[in-house]
């Protein structure tokens, strides 16, 4: 389904996915949880709860007299060309296809270069004019809205359900409204649902974009977190259309690939001009990465060991679920990421219950999402539930989850299709 809407950027707070979790759960008291003390226990962030590796620490210690120099808002030669060796190797790139002069820039992290791109590609509508339209998958991460919101595009979201595989189909949307885009997300492995694009979906996408002029940004950031087949790249796709950058832009950061969202380091690598005129929005109004995080930067993206270890324990999560709510409450292992997206029949109730219960806290699906025309949303049934710690934590939280839930399920949908007949 496709649904227009506008976001008022003073009313962003309020539809903060957390700022609504937070108001749901504030008059509840958290259930004793499994853990020893019954302390509550937090799945409804995707932060990665392991250890970067011990040479992060050593890196910045090395390169303390960094912190008394301004960042270049580009980044540092080594930096990027450790970034570009990275997308070689992963990739499969022709050497010298990425130039560390043209085709890429060092961000603090995917969200602030999201950001970033959404202020420096979508024009500001022109008294008269319609405003430029950003496409964006529904659910999706809030980033996205904020964004659409700040530079004042009419937000375009594109529902991802079980049936369009959980990806949104962009080649479904009307003529008249592509004319009219500027912008448009495609986020794979996607936040919440982990679903990964296949290269045909990637390939059309570049099309419709440079069909119709629009920039794709291609937000990666869980590329390095997968079950089984490392997800394709949209660069992968370009270098085997030939290797022309433009119309594409794709996101990584070290915070999910080395669980290091502290430290604030990626790139956005495409598009020459839009490279250089975000670069220019980042001189201006952005925060470049500190010299000593981008000397660990590097030894990051230069080592593959801890990622190896780093998809590992999520693969060993993701059968844990399976194993454990498997029979109770059907379980989708998604082809990435580190989140369970979990139909429960009411995401909101069910988030409600958890906490009660059991002192859990997972996110509504719903609080991922946009009304559509039919006043729903497709997260309203589902939970995300981050798999981000270590595999006997979780296994405490996911028999709880079971025990909790899987009576309460089929209760609901019985209360429901009886409501249906009626
Ligand atoms: C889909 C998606 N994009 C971007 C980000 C931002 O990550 P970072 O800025 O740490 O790279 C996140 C963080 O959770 C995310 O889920």
């Amino acid at each position: 389904m496709i649904t227009h809407h506008f976001v008022d950027r003073q009313k962003l707070q309020e539809i903060h996915p957390f700022t609504r979790l937070a108001a749901l759960l504030a008059d509840t008291l958290p259930g004793k949880s499994p853990l020893t003390d019954g302390a509550p226990i937090n799945l409804s962030i995707g932060e990665p709860q392991n250890q970067p590796p011990h040479f992060v620490a050593e890196a910045i210690s090395q390169n303390t007299t960094g912190w008394s120099r301004y960042p270049l808002s580009k980044g540092n030669p080594d930096y990027l060309n450790a970034c570009i060796e990275w997308m070689e190797r992963r990739y499969s790139l022709p050497k010298g296809m990425v130039n560390p002069a043209k085709h890429i820039i060092g961000v603090p992290g995917t969200r602030e270069g999201l950001f970033m791109t959404a202020l420096t590609v979508l024009p500001p509508p022109k008294q008269g004019e319609e405003a430029p339209v950003f496409l964006i998958p529904n659910p999706g991460y809030q980033v996205y809205t904020g964004a659409a919101a700040a530079a004042g595009a009419e937000i375009v979201t594109v529902s991802a359900t079980r049936e369009s595989g959980y990806l949104p189909d962009y080649t479904q949307v009307p003529e008249e409204t592509l004319k009219r885009t500027a912008l448009c997300v495609l986020c794979s492995p996607s936040n919440p649902e982990g679903a990964v694009a296949d290269p045909q979906r990637i390939r059309n996408l570049i099309d419709l974009a440079r069909k119709y002029d629009f920039v794709v940004a291609f937000d990666e950031c869980y590329a390095e977190i997968y079950t089984n087949t490392p997800p394709h790249s949209a660069i992968e796709i370009a270098a085997d259309l030939g290797g022309d950058l433009s119309n594409i832009l794709i996101f990584h950061s070290l915070s999910k690939r080395s669980s290091a969202a502290g430290l604030r380091c990626g790139f956005i690598a495409g598009d020459e001009k839009w490279i250089s005129m975000i670069n220019t929005t980042c001189q201006v109004g952005g925060a470049g990465v500190p010299h000593p995080v981008q000397a660990a930067g590097t030894l990051l993206w230069q080592d593959e060991d801890h990622v190896i270890e780093n998809r590992a324990r999520y693969q060993q999560n993701f059968k844990l679920a399976q194993e454990i709510l498997g029979n109770s409450i059907p379980v989708e292992i998604p082809a990435g990421g580190f989140c369970l997206w979990l139909d429960v029949a009411d995401g909101v109730q069910a988030t409600i219950k958890l906490w009660q219960e059991a002192g859990i806290r997972v996110m509504p699906g719903t609080y991922m999402s946009h009304k559509d025309k039919t006043g729903t949303t497709p997260g309203d049934r589902y939970i995300r539930i981050a798999l981000v710690y270590d595999i006997d934590y979780m296994a405490l939280a996911l028999t709880k989850i079971k025990d909790v839930l899987a009576p309460w399920i089929p209760t609901l949908n019985n209360e429901r299709s009886k409501g249906d007949v009626a």
